[in-house]
């Protein structure tokens, strides 16, 4: 059975962590779209380890790990990410595999990222300024240059020298030379053969040979190309077609999707945010759930649980269960408070609007619910949770439309509730 791990809310839901503890479940781990824009934080024994481009199934041993066509890869965020886990103690070895189709991002993507948010001024996307739009540009331009197309040929240098010539007339007074890129470029292509294949071709293998796959998605869906909050969002599909486009499996390969939700919500970049709380509240979610991103250390923005985006993110990805993550920093909050719709105007609309930006002032219709004094912090049993969190856990299964199979309370592996009879039990055969 193969199952994907994706972003129910606006990334950074927590899915390093729960990819990391699924893992000794199955053979592979396999990453679809995104690049190093990704922060998946993992802690194991109190050690922190944060994966950006690699697979969050790395640290388990024996484990193949897999960069799939629809991943933008810098080839130095890939070796600076390969050194990193060295020095953590982790040899990625020959476990990794990169697909020689995934388009590449190239130094002066990250320049391009810059300069267009600074042209988009008050507008900007508040990106994470490594390349990824840019990149992703450059592939669907038809221009962009992939991991195998990295050997010295007359194709590769043209290509490069009228990418940088194009490059040229977008950055005002530059006059990048194409042939140190190229040179570079082909230096990366040598370091990375060893690592480079058919990823659809191995992952196909490995299906026949009964080897079960993890997919772990990068960002969420309402940070989709697509289905996002658009154009706040990143240049991939973070939502389940990417798994299929992205890896080059055919639908019928996934058998389970898991969607991984914060009990609240956070955001980090521009962009709509309806119920993000501003005062004393958010700013005490921000500190107990250390809410700072794990690649660029921006302070999140955070507010209370949108089940309109969950019920969105439920629907377009057919996720089966909902792995509910920091419960934990609601521990002490008085009175909870969920979001079931919004107001526009004199309007009720309870399906999430595709024209969020421009919608006018929206305003969340919330639910209170009361807290709990008793710490939820690393309990490992359902039955363990107070009353009041097991019974604000079934509110967000009702108005969220799914099931909650696990819950996460804490940032450490162990800290971890996987329900008995749920849907997640049946994936997790294997005790962790
Ligand atoms: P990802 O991008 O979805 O993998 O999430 P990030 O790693 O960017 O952010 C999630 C953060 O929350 C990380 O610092 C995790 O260590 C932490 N975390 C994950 N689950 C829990 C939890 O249940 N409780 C607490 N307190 N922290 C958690
Ligand atoms: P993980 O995988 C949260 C956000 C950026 C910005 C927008 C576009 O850790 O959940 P980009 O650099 O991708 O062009 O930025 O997307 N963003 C993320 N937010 N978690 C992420 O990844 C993100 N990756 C990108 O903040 O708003
Ligand atoms: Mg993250």
């Amino acid at each position: 059975m193969n199952i994907v791990v994706l972003g129910a809310q606006f990334g950074d839901e927590g899915k390093g962590k729960i990819v990391d503890l699924m893992t000794p479940n199955f053979s592979l781990v396999a990453r679809y779209q995104g690049g190093h824009n990704a922060g998946h934080t993992v802690y194991v024994n109190g050690k922190k380890f944060v994966l950006h481009l690699i697979p969050s199934g790395i640290l388990h041993e024996g484990v193949k790990c897999v960069i799939g066509n629809g991943v933008v890869v810098d080839p130095q965020a890939l070796f600076k990410e390969i050194e990193e886990l060295a020095q953590l103690g982790i040899e990625v070895g020959d476990r990794l595999l990169i697909s020689d189709k995934a388009h590449l991002i190239l130094p002066y993507h990250r320049e391009l990222d810059v300069l267009s948010e600074a042209r988009r001024g008050e507008r900007k996307i508040g990106t994470t300024s490594r390349g990824i739009g840019p990149a992703y540009e450059d592939k669907i331009g038809r221009r962009g240059i992939r991991v195998c197309d990295l050997v010295d040929t007359q194709a590769l240098a043209d290509e490069v020298r009228e990418n940088v010539s194009a490059r040229n007339r977008i950055i005002k007074d530059s006059t990048l030379d194409w042939q140190p890129v190229y040179d570079q470029l082909l230096a990366f292509g040598v370091r990375m053969r060893r690592w480079t294949g058919d990823v659809s071709l191995v992952l196909d293998q490995a299906r026949q040979a009964g080897q079960r796959i993890l997919i772990e998605g990068a960002q969420g869906a309402m940070l989709d190309i697509d289905h996002g909050t658009y154009p706040y969002v990143t240049s991939s599909n973070a939502t389940i077609g990417g798994a299929c486009t992205g890896l080059g499996i055919p639908p019928k390969a996934i058998h389970g999707v898991l969607g991984v939700a914060k009990a609240y919500l956070t955001r980090v970049g521009e962009g709509p945010f309806p119920t993000e709380l501003d005062g004393e509240m958010g700013n005490r979610l921000r500190e107990t759930g250390m809410e700072y991103g794990a690649s660029t250390g921006r302070p999140r923005r955070c507010g209370w649980y949108d089940a309109v985006a969950v019920r969105y993110a439920v629907r377009v990805n057919g996720i089966d269960s909902i792995a509910l993550t920091k419960l934990d920093v609601l521990d002490g909050i008085e009175t909870i408070e969920i979001c079931t719709g919004y107001k526009i105007g004199d309007r009720t609309v309870t399906e999430f609007p595709s024209d969020l930006n421009t919608a006018g002032t929206l305003t969340p219709i919330y639910e209170s619910w009361p807290g709990w004094t008793t710490p939820t912090k690393g309990a490992r049993d359902y039955a363990q949770l107070p009353a009041e969190a097991q019974r604000y856990i079934r509110r967000l299964e009702e108005v969220s439309g799914v099931p909650v199979g696990l819950i996460s309370t804490g940032s450490d592996r162990l800290e971890t509730i996987i329900r008995s009879g749920s849907v997640v039990a049946d994936w997790l055969p294997r005790k962790n």
